[in-house]
């Protein structure tokens, strides 16, 4: 796996492949990923978002998903990531949606 900077502008998580902006998008503290669930929780206020970065609407007051970089992946595996070209992050979904169950994790 490589990490360097491009300058082409392609679509967020290009590859199959999502890189997370790992910062709360309420007021940018640093969600923990938590080996219980496997979600990113953050200490400050609680919100939650899952594995894919996705934001659960009545878990806490971030306002969105978590932001992505740009990603692609080379026909030889090189995961290309350029932090400095983000997208934001989707509305938060309500919790029940598909692959959404409510965590119990490592935030009490
Ligand atoms: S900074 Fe993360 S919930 Fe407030």
């Amino acid at each position: 796996m490589a990490l360097r900077g491009q300058e082409h502008a392609q679509p967020a998580g290009r590859g199959n492949v999502r890189t997370l902006y790992q910062a709360c998008t309420h007021l940018g503290c640093t969600p923990n990923f938590c080996p219980k669930n496997f979600w990113f929780e953050c200490p400050s206020h609680g919100s939650r978002y899952d594995r894919l970065g996705i934001k659960v609407e009545s878990l806490r007051p971030a306002p969105r998903s978590l932001d992505r970089f740009w990603s692609e992946v080379s026909a030889d595996g090189i995961l290309t990531v350029d932090t400095g070209k983000i997208s934001l992050g989707p509305l938060p979904v309500a919790l029940g949606q598909p692959g959404l169950i409510a965590p119990t994790g490592c935030l009490s």
